[in-house]
């Protein structure tokens, strides 16, 4: 039905496609693939026409494409799970503890010259081993972070999600509890859940007032998880000690944002996935899934729509 061999046209920049050139240079193709930046929406598809059959994209999020609006049109998608869990737990926990050990402001300290001398309390922060930690979407990436986790001597892990998933949990003996209770007992929440309309904005002022004042909170999943300007109240109030975000919104983070002068919030830009074997396989699984999906075949990872 599909021929063997296919014509490429290509964005060829790191840079994201502008938007019109999207519009117009999707029209008529048969398949696309898009990274996490390109928002793939009703305008986009209507652009694109009845060729399209699939689309890939660059990311194990899903969250930038008009998902109903694709199942309705019988379109195929391929996305890039597994092979970006390892990286993207690393960094989970490489920004936990840069956060919660403030690494950038030590660092910071020392350039700066507000290194004087060894002082008992100075740049003291807190510590993993005994502590219960709270994982927000006990996926691929939630368990990879508790397996990770786990030998700094954590003596507790909870997780909540849609439902309780035992099979997963029983290699952490992590207790599934509802939201408020992981927020009130756990001195490190992790956020690694997808974003949907069930978890947008689900990190909010309700949410961070049930944390403990000494709690860290990382987010590695999506920005609109997370209700920033409550975020942002929580960490200068004192109402939480600190927080490590890979992701923001938007992204990127402006310059001038408040977020950037608070000394208890590590930001990093979008760099979960980012080591090159990681994004070297993403790609590779990414046109292989466009391919499969040209030819009418079973992909490598179809996202069940
Ligand atoms: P998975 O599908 O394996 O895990 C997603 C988890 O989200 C599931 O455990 C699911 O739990 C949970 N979830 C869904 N709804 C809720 C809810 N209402 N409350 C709590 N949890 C919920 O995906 P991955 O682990 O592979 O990836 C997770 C996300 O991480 C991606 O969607 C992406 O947005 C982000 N990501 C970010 C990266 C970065 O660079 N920072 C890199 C890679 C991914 P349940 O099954 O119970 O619904
Ligand atoms: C994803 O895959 O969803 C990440 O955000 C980038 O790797």
């Amino acid at each position: 039905m599909y021929p063997c061999s296919c014509s490429i046209q290509q964005w060829d920049s790191d840079e994201p496609i502008p938007r019109s050139e999207l519009l117009a240079g999707v029209a008529g193709k048969h398949g696309l693939l898009c990274l996490l930046s390109d928002r793939i929406d009703k305008e986009v598809l209507d652009a694109a026409g009845s060729n399209l059959k699939v689309i890939s994209t660059l990311s194990v999020g899903v969250d930038h494409l008009a998902l109903e609006e694709i199942k309705k049109r019988g379109i195929r998608v391929g996305y890039t799970p597994d092979i970006l869990t390892d990286a993207t737990a690393e960094l989970s926990v490489a920004l936990l503890l840069a956060t919660c050990r403030r690494l950038p402001e030590a660092v910071e300290e020392v350039k700066n010259g507000g290194w004087t001398t060894w002082k008992p309390l100075w740049m003291c922060g807190y510590g993993l081993s005994g502590s219960t930690v709270g994982i927000i979407g006990l996926g691929r990436i939630g368990q990879a972070v508790a397996r990770r986790l786990k030998p700094f001597g954590v003596k507790k892990f909870l997780y909540t999600g849609s439902h309780p998933k035992p099979e997963s949990a029983v290699e952490f003996q992590a207790d599934f509890v509802p939201l408020a209770k992981l927020a009130e007992e756990s001195d490190f929440v992790v956020v690694t859940c997808s974003l949907t309309p069930d978890t947008k904005g689900m990190c909010n002022k309700d949410f961070f007032s049930q944390m403990k004042k000494t709690s860290v909170f990382i987010n590695t999943s999506r920005g609109a998880v997370v209700n920033q300007e409550d975020l942002y109240q929580a960490l200068v109030s004192g109402q939480i000690v600190a927080a490590g975000l890979d992701v923001t919104t938007p992204e990127p983070l402006p310059t001038d944002n408040p977020f950037l002068s608070l000394k208890n919030c590590v930001i990093l830009p979008h760099i979960g996935s980012a080591t090159y074997a990681t994004r070297s396989a993403m790609s590779v699984l990414s046109a292989n899934n466009l391919l499969a999906g040209l030819k009418g075949e079973s992909m490598p990872s179809e996202f069940q729509l």
